[in-house]
């Protein structure tokens, strides 16, 4: 696949060099042309301008603040019919309270702002995990939760993700990114105070009826 990626930080180099290393080309665009340079040098990928990577190829990851999005998506133009726009991102600022509030989620509001067909994707954990080759621990591969509501997008999507051994699981439709986002928060709450979510979940035949 062709694969553009906005921005040049953790989670773009992450994704965008597991993509690489199986075999996807990769755009990777970002502000500052240097440093979007020096990644797709390190990933094995071509640089270019966030208006290049949003319109490129199949599908571009938003590796961007969500505060950012909108308005580089605004400035990049009318986007190619049918986009694909992954959604990573986590709308979340002090006390870990969603900016986005209590209306529609980022990946909701994105689709609304574009026409694009958005799968929200990757949001749930850190760049640490995704750089694993692969990554998969004790319990077998990550499953990554994917919300959308294209059965198309969805599947390029599950395809990437079984491209960096992880294990896709569609959740639902976009509307359910808006738990995806709020969960998020949730689970970062746990992680900063030292605890581990796992503890929360009982194996699922003891839930009962
Ligand atoms: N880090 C995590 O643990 C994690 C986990 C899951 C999801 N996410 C989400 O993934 C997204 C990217 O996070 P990250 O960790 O990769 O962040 P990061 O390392 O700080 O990189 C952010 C990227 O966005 C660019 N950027 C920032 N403001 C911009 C603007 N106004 N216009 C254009 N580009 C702008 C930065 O460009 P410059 O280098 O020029 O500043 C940089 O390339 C965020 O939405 C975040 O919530 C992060």
């Amino acid at each position: 696949m062709r694969i553009g990626i906005l921005g040049t930080g953790s989670m773009a180099e992450a994704l965008g060099g597991q993509w690489a290393r199986a075999g996807h080309e990769i755009l990777v665009g970002g502000r500052s042309a240097a440093r979007a340079e020096a990644l797709a040098g390190r990933i094995g990928a071509r640089a270019g301008t966030l208006r290049e990577a949003a319109r490129f190829g199949d599908a571009a990851l938003l590796a961007l603040p969500y505060d950012a999005v909108l308005g580089v998506l605004a400035d990049a133009g009318p986007l190619p019919d049918d986009r694909v726009l992954i959604d990573c991102t986590n709308a979340i600022g002090p006390g870990l309270a969603l900016t986005t509030g209590e209306g529609p989620g980022a990946a909701r509001l994105i689709a609304a702002a574009t026409g694009a067909r958005v799968v929200k994707a990757f949001n749930h954990v850190t760049p640490a995990v995704w750089a694993r080759t692969p990554p998969v621990f004790a319990d077998g591969p990550l499953t990554v939760p994917l919300c959308g509501d294209d059965e198309q997008a969805l599947a390029l999507v599950a395809t990437l993700v079984k491209d960096m051994g992880c294990a896709p699981l569609v959740t639902g439709p976009l509307h359910r990114a808006d738990l995806l986002e709020s969960a998020t928060a949730f689970l970062i709450g746990l992680w900063h105070a030292g605890q581990d979510p796992r503890t929360l979940l009982p194996p699922p035949a003891a839930l009962g009826g």
